[in-house]
């Protein structure tokens, strides 16, 4: 059971006023936690192209790898309406690069409901991995 108000989840809720959405005008906040402890989070970044748009789980992980480190335990997403966003496909597969298939992915239901909890493994089931590549 993961608690609605989780650490994580509110650093994912305070990242996303950072959000650049003038065309969605939907805001995405994400927070991992590596298997340190230490918190990295991102905000979706939208461009006027629309295709070239940085999806807020993409820009945590980045900042997380930019600073050395390889090895997750938990990403939580909330968007701002708090509706159940989870990563999507193309998320998901970034962050199957580092994360294992046990990763917990928190996604954000509002502070007065739990959160709905997944595993990378069941979002995205038998990916390609660089394993696959050996
Ligand atoms: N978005 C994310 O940031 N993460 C996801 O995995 C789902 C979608 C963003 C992209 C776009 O700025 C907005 O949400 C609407 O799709
Ligand atoms: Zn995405």
């Amino acid at each position: 059971m993961t608690d609605p108000n989780d650490d994580l989840l509110e650093a994912a809720r305070e990242i996303q006023s950072a959000a650049h959405v003038p065309y969605s005008e939907y805001r995405v906040g994400a927070a991992i936690e590596t298997e340190s402890g230490e918190v990295f989070v991102g905000c979706n970044i939208e461009n006027a192209n629309f295709s070239n748009s940085l999806h807020a789980e993409e820009v945590a992980i980045a900042e997380a790898v930019k600073n050395g480190h390889r090895e997750f335990v938990r990403i939580a997403v909330s968007s701002g309406r708090r509706d159940g966003v989870t990563p999507c496909g193309m998320c998901r597969q970034t962050l199957s690069e580092f994360c294992k298939p046990d990763l917990e992915v928190i996604c954000d239901e509002g502070e007065s409901e739990e959160p709905s909890v997944y595993t990378l493994g069941e979002l995205l089931p038998d990916t390609i991995s660089q394993e696959t590549l050996e």
